[in-house]
């Protein structure tokens, strides 16, 4: 059962004259967290997915020069400048997907605006989406905004790894599509090519079209990396969300972009523009100064995951009383503490008596229930006196 942060903290909503679309959803619980958190001193936070680095200062400088000399002051066309399209489809050929700069590519407000025009575009009221838990909580709003039914396919907890026998079962005659995050947020999960293979040849068996929601694509410790749309046959039937918030610590500049055929996006096109015209403009400029200068400030970012997920997995092996699957990718993990207690109540108690701040399970879908999604973005320093009093509270005084 989904239950919000907010709500539980006594928050009013208005209900009278509300959509009914809209009252059925919520803020996500990873940001409801970061609003409640603020209200306390001296918080830790392991909840909203924020690398600690700032925009790298040669993006900065050569954006500043971009603002001065640059017209960046009017709208772009709907899909984009030209110039970021171009760059990208160098880019996106690395990860195996070919794609025409004119007419393949669009450039959003975010991965999350991308996901948001690809579920408006190809769900109807009524039609079921499949989708793994514990999987990104944001999927699950945008689906019911839309008047879709999400429909949950359980991970197997032992690696977090698709259990195929499950998917299979919840495919019924409604069932449109299928919403995939790989790397997988929050359980760090990169999903085996062979599984992503059967996924693809499931979503061909049965007409169904996939959104592959990838904006830790660049983050992978383990294993290898498989975009969808790489897939042969797949580009015509998946939408592939992109982001450059991550992986040039560029969260606030709300830059995205998506990939697709040329009919999908033209539909897709029209969403985008009734919700936000283009992306914008300025942001576009610094996607295009982070593509060709911005590969030490990729490799900074990585780095510094990097070594913060072996601090977070050191230390979360000596806390007593919880397990985790350690993360192969991206950076989160999710732990199960073993107490019956949900998981809401259980990251505002611990809000509360230790000051750190997590994100309840339950935003996950049902099978996040009994865990608590860590992000390990924060400052090594920080991250470590995070863990020291997740310790003492897992120790002491749960
Ligand atoms: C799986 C997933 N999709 C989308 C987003 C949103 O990314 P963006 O900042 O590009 O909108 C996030 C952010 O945490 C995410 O984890």
């Amino acid at each position: 059962m989904r239950k919000s942060v907010l709500a539980a903290e006594g928050t009013k909503f208005l209900t009278k004259g509300i959509s009914k679309r809209v009252k059925d959803i919520m803020v996500s619980p990873i940001k409801e967290m970061r609003m409640i958190a603020q209200n306390y001193n001296d918080v830790i936070s392991f909840g909203q997915g924020i690398p600690y680095l700032d925009t790298s200062e040669e993006i900065r400088k050569r954006l500043a020069e971009t603002v001065m000399t640059k017209d960046i002051s009017k709208y772009s066309v709907s899909p984009g400048l030209l110039e970021l399209r171009e760059k990208l489809t160098i880019k996106i050929k690395n990860i195996g997907i070919m794609a025409d700069p004119k007419s393949e590519i669009m450039i959003t407000n975010g991965a999350m605006e991308g996901i948001f025009c690809a579920v408006m575009t190809l769900v109807d009221k009524g039609d079921e989406v499949l989708m793994f838990t514990p999987g990104f909580s944001s999927h699950i709003e945008q689906v019911m905004l839309a008047g879709g039914k999400p429909v949950f396919s359980s991970l197997k907890e032992k690696d977090w790894s698709i259990d195929f026998e499950d998917l299979n079962s919840k495919i019924t005659k409604k069932t449109k599509l299928i919403i995939v995050s790989n790397p997988n947020n929050p359980t760090g999960t990169v999903f085996r090519k062979e599984d992503l293979l059967r996924l693809a040849e499931i979503a061909k068996k049965n007409d169904l079209f996939v959104i592959a929601d990838d904006p830790y694509n660049f983050l992978v410790y383990e294993g290898e990396y498989l975009s969808v749309s790489s897939i042969p046959g797949m580009k015509e039937r998946t939408v592939s969300c992109f982001s450059f918030s991550k992986e040039y610590a560029m969260t606030g500049y709300r830059l995205g972009y998506v990939v697709s055929s040329q009919e999908i996006l033209n539909q897709m096109m029209k969403v985008h523009d009734a919700c936000s015209i283009c992306a914008p403009v300025i942001s576009q400029h610094a996607g295009v100064i982070a593509l060709n200068f911005g590969s030490s400030a990729s490799s900074a970012v990585k780095d510094a995951l990097k070594k913060n997920r072996e601090i977070i997995v050191k230390w979360l092996k000596e806390i007593k009383g919880i397990q985790f699957v350690i993360p192969n990718g991206a950076y989160y993990v999710l732990i199960r503490y073993g107490k019956k207690q949900d998981s809401v109540d259980m990251a505002l108690d611990i809000l509360k008596k230790v000051q750190v701040e997590t994100v309840p399970g339950s935003a996950f879908g049902p099978s996040g229930e009994g865990h608590l999604r860590l992000s390990f973005g924060g400052r090594p320093e920080q991250l470590i006196e995070g863990l020291r009093r997740l310790k003492r509270y897992f120790e002491e005084l749960i």
